[in-house]
């Protein structure tokens, strides 16, 4: 049998519940094992929960309960926010499982016979917050916490305790990240390590003494294993190797070990590495370390970041309230916004607002729109038959590039540069549209030329909904159920090209992402009412003078930056027999490439007016929220130049 991709995330302190941040590292987990299972492996998938801390027991007392069960109940609240943001792991580690507290105590006992674990006394500072112990001049005088976003009151402890010899390793683990420069990585994060390995590695104090939760020290009363010592163990404890001592060939070493940049040095790149050699046990192939989500510049967590800014589940709810979307969409729009936005060398802020841009922008202008136009075309001009099953060979070179470079990037878990590469397949298509206007060829008689040209839109919607369901697993079977396929998540059914033959019939569209429309702002204070004052006739117009306005559905089919002007954009139009130079003062609220393909209203009989040496031939209709432009648009695709009453 060969090996299992054996992927893991650090397992979560049960003290509180889950945020974006613990999210973050669960959902590029989630990622990278779905596309992992796309490329034909097998994947082990390991997320779980940190139980024998002790301030987990501090939060237990806290709540007034036993801490095994107060445990329990946090243990199922994890489960239960990785399900709704469908997390699909192999198995939920819990360290305070028997099996895993016995398998620590060999460790232990097998490093104590080896002399890498030996009894001393410790005397220093420890920050039950961190769960750390810190030394040095600067603790001595200052008593706080060395860690940057803690510095909370350290305690001074001074026990019989038991330590591990890491300092003995500081050579061999600087030369094997050398040697192996894949084995930390983003490359900053290795450099990290090297650097904090370079300032000297001392011995770890790995017991604490009179502690009555956590997993106790074999052969003594009242001492238990030090958290870290004992968390970092459940990686090997979950294979089985504590029935035996043996790792297990199929799954060991993992493949990926996923983590946030702050406990990476510290942790998983010395004392685990370390633990390993001493058990002369295979190191993992990478240690891969993510940056932060910050809010106001500070690191998120449920301590220091207000109410259901950091919860996922609740960003969910109101996205999916506001957009009027399905929830299990709405999670999507959120997968998708954490890994095209994920932090990898540098910390990100976390936004709702940058969540909302992303989800008009990127899902519901371009991925559903594109979808939504395909289809609504194909049952307009050809009955919803695909006629042809041909790509053009330059679209198809683009397809297969997007698909191949995609693979790459998601290889080398850069979500963001990965979901970038699959965009080009949306722009490509829009651009295609543009230059052969299906709509003109259908009004010409064409007929074999609109199915040709939607031919690329439906191929283009097939392979996105197989490379981007790591991602988007909801939507892209949703995508698959409108193109009336089969959910499929092959990577290699991505690479071929034509996989939907003449006389498919294709289902009717439905929008899977609505567009989300601004909130209104809420009023200070209850406000009376003013009485509705009538306007005086001369302020109405008649029917009549209505009738003289003339407004036309038109299909942007250029934009650029006006060059003269930062708030103006030059918009190319057609109005299916006429082509229309418009200047629109929407250049803070779009970007050219958000426009080309879509179809918006104009006031086709204005008279032409030249703003700033560029002559505009109509005007843009959008309404207005606090001088930002929305862009109105008819609610499915019409032909162009189609007049409006
Ligand atoms: N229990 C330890 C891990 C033991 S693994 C053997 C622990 N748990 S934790 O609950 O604090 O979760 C830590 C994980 O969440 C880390 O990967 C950390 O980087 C991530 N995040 C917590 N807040 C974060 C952000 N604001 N941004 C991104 N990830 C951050 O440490």
């Amino acid at each position: 049998m060969s090996k299992t991709f054996y992927i893991t995330t650090p397992i979560y302190y049960v003290n509180d519940k889950p945020h974006v941040g613990t999210g973050l590292t669960t959902l590029i987990a989630d990622a990278v094992s779905r596309f992992q299972r796309a490329q034909g492996k097998t994947v082990f998938f390991l997320t779980g929960t940190d139980e024998n801390a002790p301030k987990v027991a501090a939060a237990a007392q806290k709540a007034g309960k036993d801490p095994q069960a107060f445990v329990d109940e946090m243990a199922s609240v994890f489960e239960r926010y990785w399900q709704t943001l469908n997390i699909r792991y192999d198995i939920f580690m819990r360290t305070t499982r028997t099996d895993h507290k016995r398998a620590v105590q060999r460790v232990f006992q097998q490093l104590l016979a080896k002399g890498d674990v030996y009894a001393g006394e410790y005397e220093g500072w420890y920050c039950i917050s961190c769960e750390t112990f810190w030394t040095g001049a600067k603790v001595e005088e200052e008593r706080l916490c060395l860690n940057a976003e803690c510095r909370k009151p350290l305690e001074h402890r001074k026990e019989h305790s038991y330590f591990l010899r890491l300092s003995a390793y500081a050579d061999r683990l600087r030369d094997y990240i050398q040697a192996n420069p894949s084995f930390i990585e983003p490359e900053t994060r290795r450099n990290e390590v090297l650097s904090f390995i370079a300032e000297g590695l001392q011995d770890v104090a790995i017991s604490r003494l009179e502690a009555n939760w956590g997993t106790p020290v074999p052969g003594e009363d009242n001492m238990v294993i030090y958290v870290w010592f004992d968390a970092l163990i459940n990686y090997l404890t979950a294979t089985g190797w504590g029935e035996n001592g043996v790792a297990d060939p199929i799954l060991w070493p993992p493949d990926l070990q996923l983590m946030g940049k702050d406990i990476l040095p510290r942790f998983h790149a010395t004392i685990w590495p370390a633990t390993l050699m001493a058990l002369e046990l295979p190191l993992p192939k990478q240690l891969f370390g993510h940056g932060w989500w910050l809010f106001k510049g500070e690191k998120i967590s449920k301590s220091k970041t207000p109410g259901g800014l950091a919860d996922p589940l609740l960003i969910v709810r109101e996205l999916s309230a506001d957009a009027q979307c399905e929830e299990r969409f709405a999670v999507d729009a959120l997968r998708y916004y954490m890994l095209r936005e994920m932090p990898t060398q540098s910390d990100t802020n976390f936004s709702v607002e940058a969540l909302e841009a992303r989800y008009n922008a990127d899902l519901a202008n371009d991925l559903g729109n594109l979808l939504h136009r395909t289809l609504s075309m194909t049952h307009r001009y050809l009955e919803g038959q695909v006629t042809n099953a041909e790509l053009e060979p330059e679209i198809a070179a683009v397809f297969q590039k997007a698909v191949r470079e995609t693979a790459a990037a998601f290889h080398e878990t850069q979500f963001p540069a990965g979901l970038q590469t699959a965009w080009e397949i949306i722009r490509a298509v829009n651009h295609y549209y543009d230059s052969r206007a299906p709509w003109n060829l259908a009004k010409q008689g064409d007929l074999a030329g609109v199915g040709q040209t939607l031919y690329a839109g439906l191929e283009a919607s097939r392979i996105l909904s197989i490379i981007l369901s790591p991602v988007m697993p909801s939507v892209c079977e949703a995508i698959a159920g409108q193109l009336n396929l089969p959910y499929e998540t092959r990577w290699s059914e991505a690479e071929k090209l034509n996989g939907l033959p003449v006389g498919h019939a294709l289902n009717q569209p439905t929008p899977v992402f609505p567009r989300l429309q601004p909130k209104a702002e809420a009023p200070a204070a209850p406000e009376k009412k003013p009485p509705q004052e009538v306007k005086p006739m001369d302020e109405m117009i008649s029917i009549d003078e209505f009738k003289k306005i003339k407004i036309r559905v038109a299909r942007v089919t250029a934009a650029e930056p006006h060059p003269n002007a930062n708030k103006l954009l030059k918009l190319t139009v057609s109005l299916g027999d006429e082509t229309r130079t418009i200047v629109a003062g929407i250049a803070e609220s779009h970007t050219p490439d958000q426009l080309v393909g879509r179809q918006v209203l104009i006031l086709a009989n204005l008279q032409p007016a030249t703003l700033r040496g560029v002559v505009s031939e109509g005007m843009l209709l959008a309404a207005d929220i606090d001088g930002k432009a929305i862009l109105l648009s008819p609610e499915t695709e019409v032909p162009d130049g189609t007049g409006v009453r």
